[in-house]
């Protein structure tokens, strides 16, 4: 499938120039499909045994895709609802206390910022920050883990290779990353890597994975064991949790989800995974170069899928570009407009974008 193939996949993108897969990636309307098969077998069925069995077997094919699009084995990769959930799950699940010490950068996304405040009022954790660049060098004795984003939310900025030299465990929040860039666990050196489905894999809100790395597997505990979660749920309190990541999967997941999920990983898929993110690369240099020539001042970025510049007042820009139909964020707190940039985008788009800031 070429890239005005995979374009027309998308339905958006007959009426916006949507660069927002940051938050939400389009759908395809494959996904949409999917999930109202989902729906016509539960309405005409009902939810019982053969309901179950396909979510079950499905279940197994979208770990297997996004284990695929981490470098990972499925056994290492827990299903979860969201980056958020993830990393919920990885802080509150290293059983963290007083003196522990979690070093981050000041501007992370609240999904990773969130759980470290909780973990600091409940369990007397120590939060420590440095700039995302610098998180290599800060790590001192006292610290536990250092948490942070693949690629940083705000800016596109890449973490530093060096943290995959560090002897403490490192956890990547990696929302900008999966689906985005290719993303290799192994050569990133972490310890966990959550991420999003929704974003840059197309997929439905409600669905994310958590990568534990086999050297991690037993040092986090599962925040909670339910169902899925267990080897033979049967055995009441005797039953004991699955051996591996799926111990760590989400309680509840929608079989319209996971169709929908698998049906946009497959959509990507058909274009070649090092297509979809070399394009979306290169179509974000482009813009970023567009930008720089217009005398915009654009935040310190890596090769990635985000492009942020300055803006007097980002909310109006973002509203302005939006009654044009220019879909992009501003991101509160900073004084960045955002664009997203993907394979499914092209040259017309960021025209567009570039015609409506004038
Ligand atoms: C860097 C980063 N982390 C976490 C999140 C939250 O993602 P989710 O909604 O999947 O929890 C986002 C979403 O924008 C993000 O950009």
């Amino acid at each position: 499938m070429d890239a005005a193939a995979l374009r027309a996949e998308f339905p958006v993108l007959e009426r916006a120039a949507y660069l927002n897969a940051g938050t939400c990636g389009p759908v395809p309307r494959a996904a949409r499909d999917a999930a109202r098969d989902a729906w016509e077998q539960a309405v005409a069925e009902g939810r019982s045994g053969p309901y179950y069995a396909r979510l079950a077997a499905e279940r197994e094919r979208l770990r297997a895709a996004y284990a695929q699009r981490l470098g990972a084995e499925p056994a290492d990769v827990a299903l979860t609802t969201s980056t958020s959930e993830g990393v919920v799950r990885v802080i509150e699940g290293l059983g963290l206390g007083p003196g522990d010490e979690v070093l981050t950068a000041p501007d992370e996304h609240p999904g990773l910022l969130g759980p470290l405040l909780a973990a600091r009022a409940r369990r007397g954790v120590r939060i420590r920050t440095a700039p995302l660049a610098d998180l290599a060098d800060a790590a001192g004795p006292a610290t536990r883990l250092v948490a942070c984003s693949h690629v940083a939310w705000t800016t596109g900025a890449l973490a530093p290779a060096a943290l995959r030299d560090l002897d403490v465990p490192v956890l990547l929040d990696g929302a900008q990353g999966a689906g985005a860039l290719a993303v290799d666990v192994g050569a990133l050196g972490c310890a966990f890597y959550a991420a999003s489905g929704q974003k840059w894999l197309c997929g439905p809100v409600g669905l994310g994975m958590l990568w534990i790395a086999p050297a991690h597997r037993d040092a986090l505990a599962p925040t909670g064991l339910t169902y899925p979660n267990l080897e033979r749920p049967g055995d009441g309190l005797d039953a004991a949790p699955l051996p591996d990541a799926r111990r760590h999967d989400a309680p509840s997941l929608a079989l319209e989800h996971v169709l929908a999920a698998l049906a946009a990983h497959e959509t990507l898929a058909a274009a070649g995974w090092p297509a979809v993110h070399d394009r979306a690369a290169r179509l974000a240099a482009d813009l970023a170069a567009a930008l720089t020539a217009r005398g915009l001042r654009l935040a310190p970025r890596g090769r990635t899928t985000l492009v942020s510049w300055e803006a007097a007042d980002p909310a109006a820009v973002r509203t302005r570009l939006a009654g044009t139909g220019v879909v992009v964020r501003d991101i509160p707190g900073t004084p960045y407009v955002r664009a997203s940039v993907g394979a499914w985008n092209d040259a017309r788009d960021l025209e567009r974008l570039l015609a409506a800031l004038g």
